[in-house]
């Protein structure tokens, strides 16, 4: 028998007027496993993140998450797998306003039964990013990589099942970047969290993927191990492990 994916995306299409953006682009995200999405800048990655998560309508195209049809779900049971996904977002994206206390507790403002929690799982949610001593610090007095793992930790906090990296590892420092990834790690490895992480980060794609999937010219282009996708002598292919 076959596994059921987590994540199913089949035949994605989306335009902005004449520039096709993704055309025909087709995925799986099985449970457990770290998936990177590798595509050059402008390729379309985040396109099709905000499509997964219902916050861009594709042209055409089925998106499944946890075996529903996210096109048929009405804005509550949308809302409500939201929950079950945790997002970082592309440079972090905390609220400038708020300490990092009240961006941790911001999701959990959609889960009363975890609300009740918010000291322990903030708590938690810190301690494993290794950053409690930044607990009443506003985002501004924080170092980029810090950001990043405040970030990461406000997409643990409701303890999802998939997590989605968008370019974890953009705009940082080497060593920090490095950090971040073993973070990622450390994370899979206590959770079973299933991940989609989207980069263009070679390094970050060879230690963190299960199964890699490059996304050129809209679709999916080619699928494998990191070291299948690494002998490829397509030149397309190459170009990425350059
Ligand atoms: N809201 C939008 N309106 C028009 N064009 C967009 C919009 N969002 C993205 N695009 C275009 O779609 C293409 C892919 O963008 P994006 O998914 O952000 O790339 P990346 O792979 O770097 O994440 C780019 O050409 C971008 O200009
Ligand atoms: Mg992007």
């Amino acid at each position: 028998m076959k596994k059921e994916p987590i994540i199913k995306i089949e035949n994605l299409k989306k335009s902005f007027g004449k520039n096709e953006v993704l055309n025909g682009f087709s995925m799986e995200l099985y449970k457990g496993e770290h998936l990177v999405i590798m595509g050059k800048s402008g390729s379309g990655k985040s396109v099709m993140i905000k499509c997964l998560v219902g916050l861009m309508q594709p042209d055409s195209g089925v998106i499944e998450i946890m075996g529903k049809d996210i096109a048929y779900l009405n804005q509550i049971d949308l809302d409500d797998l939201r929950t079950e996904i945790g997002f970082l977002f592309q440079g972090s994206a905390l609220y400038d306003s708020m300490t990092v206390r009240e961006n941790l507790e911001f999701p959990l403002r959609k889960k009363p039964e975890k609300f009740k929690l918010k000291d322990r799982l903030v708590q938690e949610a810190l301690e494993n990013v290794g950053l409690l001593e930044a607990i009443d610090l506003m985002p501004v007095e924080l170092s980029g990589g810090m950001k990043r793992r405040v970030a990461l930790a406000r997409a643990l906090i409701l303890q999802p099942k998939i997590i989605i990296y968008d370019e974890p590892t953009t705009g940082l420092d080497p060593i920090t970047a490095k950090e971040i990834i073993e973070l990622m790690r450390n994370i899979q490895q206590k959770y079973g969290t299933s991940a989609l992480i989207i980069t263009h980060d070679v390094d970050c794609a060879r230690v963190i993927s299960n199964r890699m999937i490059l996304l050129i010219d809209g679709i999916d282009y080619a699928k494998g191990t990191f070291k299948e996708l690494e002998a490829s002598k397509d030149y397309k292919i190459k170009e990425f492990f350059k």
